[in-house]
């Protein structure tokens, strides 16, 4: 296993370019089930995670043409020999568990294994299956199975999500797609990803409206066609990389941040005493010498603030004046790194859903374990403005959602380095 040795107090100057989102490729893959025709995606993030999911369709029988390197990744679902998602590949990543709609919604029938918990959260399914059920699914769970099926096609329904679950929300609108009569899906969640996904669906002759509102209304039709369509640039990446500079400080450009997507961030940065300048091309972070200040965080469902960006926010205010309040609303178990951050000498305490941090002078490099995506990229962010050496460890976390992370920030003046793990 791979560690990362981070030598902290250099700042950051210069460019970075922002990524397809991970979140919203990983769907839009799974998207070329719905049609026989090729399905091209562009900017494709290339990560651990996204590579899973072409491992995945292979084994469904998707044709999968992405060389390593490339940003475009083509698919072709004209024949699928298995509806069958096992188990091993289903528990290492969890958005393969939308697979499932797809195949429902086009062969009538699919096997999925059940994802299973995570290190931030029990994570269960019930709002997807429930939908699905609504939708005249027959669905039974044998041995961690979900096996589903629908001989005659799924029928439209009327789903009330109890919550704005993002997964929830891309795989009903995904499967409804190819349903008999329309499907609204109330309290349905607004994340920018759910757009993005409209827009790939819409271009294959999906008949939806009201994507990005709570409402989304989603008329069947009887095929989808092929489509090349672009993966939008990953707001958690670019709102990471803000929080990286604003923590170093220094003058970066992050080129294709999508500005729009990241308000709640941005406006929580100023309010730190950073500058985010909006431009043509991206977002600019610039902090010089000032002492960042503390404020406070509520986690909400979008346009709220993100919960994939508050760990990293977290390692932003351990070195802020005063004191600020985390409250985390969507996952039960999301602070994991905050135990991390005190081995950096960072003052947190943890109570239930809130993080009190209570800003100290300076961190001081450590030895740090990373436990789950957005938590290992805070170890970094906390490593870059630390004294002397930090040494993550288990960064396959980080390699599953930042693409070429070590190489992006060191051309801005990082030092890290990747090596041997010591376990
Ligand atoms: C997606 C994102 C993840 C992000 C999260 C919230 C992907 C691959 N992952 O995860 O990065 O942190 O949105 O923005 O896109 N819930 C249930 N039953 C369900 C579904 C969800 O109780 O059937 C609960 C979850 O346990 C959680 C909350 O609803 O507490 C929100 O989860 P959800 O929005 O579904 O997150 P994901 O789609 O799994």
């Amino acid at each position: 296993m791979d560690k990362l040795t981070i030598r902290g107090g250099h700042r950051l100057n210069g460019n970075i370019r922002i990524s397809g989102a991970k979140n919203s490729a990983l769907k839009l893959m799974a998207a070329a089930l719905l049609t026989d025709e090729p399905v091209e995606l562009r900017n494709m993030p290339n990560l651990a995670d996204s590579r899973f999911m072409a491992r995945l369709l292979s084994t469904l029988g998707v044709d999968v043409y992405w060389p390593q390197g490339d940003s475009t990744c083509r698919l072709n679902a004209a024949n699928i020999s298995s509806t069958i998602a096992p188990y091993d590949l289903v528990r290492k990543m969890r958005a393969t568990f939308n697979v499932l709609g797809p195949l429902l919604g086009r062969i009538g029938h699919a096997t999925v294994s059940l994802p299973g918990g995570c290190a931030i959260g029990a994570r269960p399914v019930n709002f997807h299956l429930d939908a699905f059920e609504a939708m005249g699914a027959d669905i039974v769970i044998e041995q961690g199975y979900v096996k589903a099926a629908a001989i005659r096609g799924l029928n439209g329904a009327i789903i009330d999500l109890p919550f704005p679950s993002v997964g929830a929300t891309e795989h009903t609108m995904m499967a409804a797609t190819l349903a008999k009569s329309t499907t609204t899906i109330n309290n349905a969640a607004r994340e920018p990803e759910i757009i993005d996904i409209a827009n790939m669906l819409k271009a294959m002759g999906a008949k939806i409206e009201g994507e990005g509102t709570s409402t989304i209304r989603i008329e069947g039709v009887d095929k989808l066609k092929g489509v090349s369509y672009a993966v939008m640039p990953d707001r958690i990446e670019a709102g990471t990389y803000a929080m990286a500079v604003a923590a170093a400080g220094g003058d970066v450009l992050l080129e294709g941040a999508p500005a729009a997507e990241m308000t709640s961030l941005l406006e929580h940065l100023r309010k730190a005493g950073v500058t985010a300048s909006v431009e043509d091309n991206g977002v600019r972070i610039q902090r010089n010498g000032e002492r960042l200040k503390a404020v406070d965080v509520d986690v909400q469902p979008h346009p709220g603030f993100a919960t994939d960006l508050q760990a990293q926010f977290m390692a932003l205010m351990t070195v802020a004046d005063g004191t600020s309040t985390i409250t985390e609303n969507i996952f039960e178990n999301r602070f994991l790194h905050a135990p991390e951050l005190n081995r950096f000498g960072a003052d947190i305490r943890v109570q239930g859903k809130v993080a009190t941090v209570h800003g100290v002078d300076h961190l001081v490099g450590a030895p740090v374990m990373a436990t789950d995506l957005r938590a290992s990229v805070s170890l970094v962010i906390a490593g870059l403005v630390a004294e002397g050496e930090t040494e993550v460890n288990r960064i396959y976390h980080l390699d599953r959602g930042f693409e070429n992370l070590e190489e992006k920030l060191n051309a801005c003046g990082a030092r890290i380095e990747r090596g041997a793990d010591t376990e």
